[in-house]
């Protein structure tokens, strides 16, 4: 791998000095491309849904069954923020019998992305509009994501059927993000075992998933009967000991939040380690290679985890404060990522792509999405947006 050197260092520092020098009406254009081509892609989806990552940067659009659906009505929930349109939260709110129904017939629910799928999808529209079969609902995947945690060992099984020999024990640095679903369920009914599975996990994730050196494993297995820590691996990195950037992102952004609820400190020095070594490893225009093993040539770039990273950093530089040495480095970091999307990542040239974001990567290993738009991509550039232009109370 590729050692950044001294100099590097201290000029990505002296850029990260101050933030892009942007006017207001820059990002209020960037949000109004998002919201139109929101707004277009209502009639084109109609009942269905994008898939995770578009084919020649059109999205597929399937049944509500994958892990990234409720992406979609996250972006209409943004869009509605953004404008006040009700056209956009109607979409959105329309979309709870959908998700409602997947989970009543268990429909693609053996994944810890319960949590990804019914904050974004039910939890938000709770929060924003009190829409009541949405919060049961929510509360169902809760209980639900909560039957996939291992006692002995203190974590959340990521993915597949509890007994599968070969997920059983198996945790993924994404977790991170499914985490704030439990800690809502513990405010919404006042019960605490929601709480504290979510807490035990990230401590027992932090420990393992992440390396000394700051980077961190995609994938980490544990033994369910001892609760003995086995070994750490990757399932969309470049390899086992190379640091896969969506992961990282997810890491910067979960112990963020996770601290938002525990406010135990060391989540704070968990998500900082991770974002100095993701901003170590990004390139000068700041949208880091699918992993960041590559920091130059012509490997594809990730624009998802250049969005989620943005999001991850002004969570946790709020969370530091301003008195804190690094608050202002991942500020303006945080408005550098987006501006560099914005700029010279978005689908403004391709009015025929239903994306907002080019060249993000699914999973490279597997040849999916490669150089496509995604759809979490989409929605975390769009939150970060909302983040940088308003004061926005987050659904997470
Ligand atoms: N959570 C799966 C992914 O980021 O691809």
């Amino acid at each position: 791998m590729k050692e950044r050197n001294e100099i590097e260092e201290l000029k990505r520092k002296a850029l990260l000095s101050s933030p892009p020098k942007i006017d207001s009406e820059f990002w209020k254009e960037a949000r109004v491309f998002c919201t139109e081509k929101i707004k277009n892609n209502i009639t084109v989806f109609k009942n269905r849904f994008p898939g995770p990552a578009s084919v020649n940067n059109i999205y597929p659009l399937i049944s509500n069954t994958d892990w990234t659906a409720s992406f979609w009505p996250g972006m209409l929930f943004l869009a509605f923020e953004s404008t006040t349109d009700e056209f956009f939260s109607k979409t959105g709110e329309a979309l709870v019998m959908s998700f409602r129904e997947r989970l009543d017939s268990r429909s693609e629910t053996e994944t810890h992305d319960l949590g990804f799928l019914y904050t974004l999808s039910c939890a938000a529209p709770w929060r924003l509009f009190g829409n009541s079969l949405a919060r049961e609902t929510a509360l169902m995947a809760a209980d639900l994501l909560l039957l996939r945690f291992h006692e002995k060992a203190s974590i959340i099984q990521a993915w597949g059927n509890l007994e599968d020999p070969a997920q059983r024990g198996r945790i993924i640095i994404d977790c991170a993000m499914n985490l704030p679903l439990l800690y809502w369920a513990s405010e919404e009914t006042g019960k605490p075992r929601y709480r504290d599975a979510a807490a035990l996990h990230i401590k027992t994730a932090n420990r393992c998933i992440i390396r000394k050196n700051w980077s961190s494993f995609h994938t980490y297995f544990f033994d369910t009967e001892t609760g003995a820590p086995v070994r750490g691996n990757t399932a969309q990195g470049y390899s086992d000991d190379s640091c896969w950037a969506r992961g990282q992102a997810w890491g910067i952004y979960g112990n963020a939040l996770s601290f938002r609820y525990l406010k135990d400190p060391t989540l704070l020095e968990n998500a900082r380690g991770l974002a100095r070594y993701f901003l170590n490893r990004l390139p000068d225009d700041m949208v880091a290679y699918w992993d960041l093993i590559f920091v130059d040539g012509p490997e594809e770039r990730d624009s998802s985890a250049a969005a989620i990273a943005a999001c991850g950093l002004l969570e946790l530089s709020a969370a530091l404060g301003a008195s804190d040495a690094d608050y202002q480095y991942f500020k303006n970091a945080a408005y550098h990522i987006t501006a560099s999307l914005a700029k010279s990542y978005t689908t403004r040239d391709i009015p025929e792509s239903t994306g907002l974001l080019l060249h993000g990567v699914y999973a490279k290993p597997d040849s999916k999405g490669v150089d496509e738009c995604t759809l979490f991509g989409d929605y975390f550039y769009m939150e970060a947006l909302v983040r940088l232009c308003q004061n926005w109370k987050p659904y997470w």
